[in-house]
């Protein structure tokens, strides 16, 4: 069985290393690479917060690029469900795209629920210190049922949804976030100016 977590299936694989390396794309970009992963459960806001703190990022000339959880199920995981093992490999791979992604100097923006902690280590474990930054969207179940914006919870609640994050599949909250947001309490300007904050304080914009 094709199993995505062992060393590679190739062999006579050779590392290249190039001519480029982190702090030239530093200077180049004005700012370090890392990656800023927001977890939380669904209709929490981790999109809408994303995009919002994308949007502050570019207008001050950075190179960012939210990837999103609905998105990346059309492409590149589209033959991937909700089942545990599949939430796994959707957190893996999508952690190697955020990597390359910040390996090239880039803000990544990751939106997904990443239920579980320790999917969520591993890709932390693929970045240099300081480079992974968590972003605990800390939004109560209630309220993200009483939003529904996708209208899932209601399907979930008439049985016409398994699985469902929250309801009858669980969600383990981060212990030591780098950034909690407690939406309850916060405006989405709020919160992504809290993001862009903590950036700022450890030296990841700014940087050259
Ligand atoms: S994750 O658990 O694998 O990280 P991901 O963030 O990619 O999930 O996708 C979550 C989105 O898929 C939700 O916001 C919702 O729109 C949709 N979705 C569909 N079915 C489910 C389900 N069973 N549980 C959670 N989200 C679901």
């Amino acid at each position: 069985m094709f199993n995505a977590m062992s060393a590679p299936k190739a062999e006579n694989l050779t590392w290249h290393i190039g001519e480029v390396d982190r702090e030239a794309r530093t200077a180049a970009h004005g700012h370090r690479g890392a990656v800023l992963w927001f977890t939380g459960l669904s209709g929490s806001g981790k999109s809408t917060i994303g995009h919002r703190v994308e949007r502050m990022l570019i207008e001050r000339g950075a190179f960012a690029y939210v990837l999103d959880g609905d998105n990346v199920r059309h492409g590149l995981n589209s033959d991937l469900g909700f089942a545990a093992q599949d939430r796994i490999e959707n957190i893996r791979r999508i952690g190697e795209v955020a990597r390359l992604f910040a390996d090239a100097g880039g803000l990544v923006l990751s939106a997904f629920i990443s239920p579980y902690r320790k999917d969520r280590d591993r890709v932390r474990s693929l970045l240099p210190d300081g480079e992974f930054i968590e972003v605990f969207v800390d939004t109560p179940l209630e309220i993200c049922e009483a939003r529904d914006p996708k209208g899932l919870y209601k399907k979930a609640r008439a049985g016409e949804i398994s699985n469902f994050t929250g309801l009858d599949a669980p969600y383990e909250a981060p212990e030591r976030p780098e950034v909690h947001l407690e939406t309850v309490s916060l405006s989405v300007d709020e919160a992504a100016a809290r993001v862009i904050h903590y950036l700022d304080e450890h030296n990841i914009l700014g940087a050259s």
